[in-house]
């Protein structure tokens, strides 16, 4: 059955709990399996920590917008923040790539979120944003 909900939360670590709960939430009318649960909540964490980290430089009080949409064949979802964005988004998707060595980053986000979805799209402008799409087959 159709489901959509929208979300605006800011930029704090603790409520990357909170959206994989709610969303798990949502979820929970389809039945999934528990891999599937798993695999949709690292997705939101890895997705959700680049916002913060990233994208806003772990500044607390930035907007994200997410939208998920639930259908009988999929859930698509799109995470959104307004932060530094990415200048070359075909390199930052490469495994193992990380512009935060330093902070014990393994460069891995994008591989793991790539791996569980059954599509991803990045779409990025420098100075104004960064949008991941992603959706994953029932
Ligand atoms: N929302 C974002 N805004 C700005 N830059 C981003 C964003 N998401 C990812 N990036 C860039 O893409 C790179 C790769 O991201 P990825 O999640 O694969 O690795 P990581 O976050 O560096 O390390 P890990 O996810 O393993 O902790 C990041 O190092 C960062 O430079
Ligand atoms: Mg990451």
């Amino acid at each position: 059955m159709y489901n959509e909900m929208s979300l605006r939360f800011i930029s704090k670590r603790n409520n990357i709990i909170i959206v994989r709960n709610m969303v798990g939430a949502m979820l929970v009318d389809h039945n999934p399996t528990l891999t599937f649960l798993n695999e949709m909540k690292t997705i939101l964490s890895e997705a959700i920590t680049n916002c913060i980290v990233h994208g806003y430089q772990n500044q607390e009080d930035k907007y994200i917008d997410m939208k998920i949409v639930l259908d009988d064949t999929k859930v698509s979802v799109s995470i959104e923040d307004y932060g530094v964005g990415i200048e070359d988004v075909h390199q930052a998707r490469e495994p193992l790539f990380t512009t935060k060595q330093e902070e014990e980053r393994s460069g891995l986000g994008f591989t793991i979120m790539e791996m569980f979805s059954d599509y991803m799209e990045v779409e990025s402008t420098v100075g104004k944003g960064t949008r991941l799409y992603f959706e994953k087959n029932w």
